[in-house]
């Protein structure tokens, strides 16, 4: 059983400048609710009790979001907005989350590396921030059932489209079963031409706690940064490491057109305003 896991939410959000100069991107709304939100109630639902969250410069709102609010509660609860306080204490009753700064932004795997003291030596999961995958059986447990056949590190992953190749950190490897693989080579954001596939690491994976041991041999890498995916290209030489392609529907939200994708369709979910957007909508298109 896995029952720790660290969200990174250190990065700097350059792609969506100049609202994440005064905010956290891992708070963008995706209409009443951050994206981090989505993330933290994955690692719930599958089972995670116990949280660490990596945060840097800039991004308090992050630990102001998951604290209580016993004044706005008390208010909610004086005006009997039931709906509203239902919402709020959903947040409340997460697990304690715990937070680290990563005080330079040294990349993806010194951000991970921060949480070791925390973590010790038990398996893990690793959820990124900007990540959305929505299932009803959440991606980090589907995970955590291969971890516990194979008690192994396990990547989620999925095919990108080629002009997408060189934002992922791609695998290759020899497939066990129709949605699992073995992995023998990890190489992060290569050019198309020479990417092993097209196979893609997404945003969630388990690690054995060996991987602390290769994050700190591990040199900078693209964008003078420590690559997770350089880390674990260590990992593989001693320890397994599988992929195992997902059920579910992934939204990057790190990227604005995964981001708008995102709030469209959780909008269009929402029994309250989808009818009237799928008619907006209907108007706009055609106009
Ligand atoms: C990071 C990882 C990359 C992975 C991607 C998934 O990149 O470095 O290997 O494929 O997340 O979203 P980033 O998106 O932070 O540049």
């Amino acid at each position: 059983m896995i029952h720790k896991a660290v969200i990174p939410a250190a990065g700097l959000g350059t792609r969506f400048l100049p609202v994440t100069k005064s905010m956290p991107k891992e708070m963008l709304p995706i209409i009443d609710k951050p994206v981090i939100h989505y993330v933290v109630e994955e690692a719930v639902k599958s089972g995670i009790d116990d949280i660490i969250i990596i945060t840097g410069r800039g991004k308090r709102a992050i630990e102001d979001y998951f604290d209580t609010a016993p004044e706005l509660e008390m208010r909610l609860k004086n005006q009997h907005n039931t709906d509203a306080l239902s919402r709020l204490q959903e947040i409340s009753e997460f697990p304690t989350i715990h937070y680290v700064r990563q005080k330079e932004p040294h990349g993806l795997g010194d951000a991970i590396l921060k949480s070791e003291n925390h973590i010790g030596n038990e398996p893990f999961a690793v959820l990124l921030g900007d990540d959305i995958i929505s299932n009803a059986t959440p991606c980090t447990a589907q995970m955590a059932s291969v971890f516990s056949r194979f008690r192994s590190s396990v990547i989620s992953v999925e095919h990108v489209p080629r002009e997408k190749i060189s934002s992922y950190g791609i695998i290759q490897g020899n497939a066990i079963e129709p949605d699992l693989m073995r992995v023998e080579n990890i190489v992060e954001k290569p050019a198309p031409e020479n990417a092993p596939s097209d196979i893609g690491a997404v945003g969630r994976y388990i690690f054995v706690p060996e991987i602390f041991d290769c994050l700190k041999k591990t040199r900078p890498g693209v964008g003078n940064e420590i690559q997770l995916t350089d880390a674990i290209q260590i990992l593989l030489k001693d320890h397994p490491v599988y992929a195992c392609k997902f059920s579910g529907r992934r939204y990057d939200t790190g990227d604005k057109l995964g981001y708008i994708k995102t709030i469209i369709d959780y909008a269009l979910d929402d029994p309250q305003i989808q009818k009237e957007l799928r008619h907006y909508l209907d108007q706009r298109l055609t106009r």
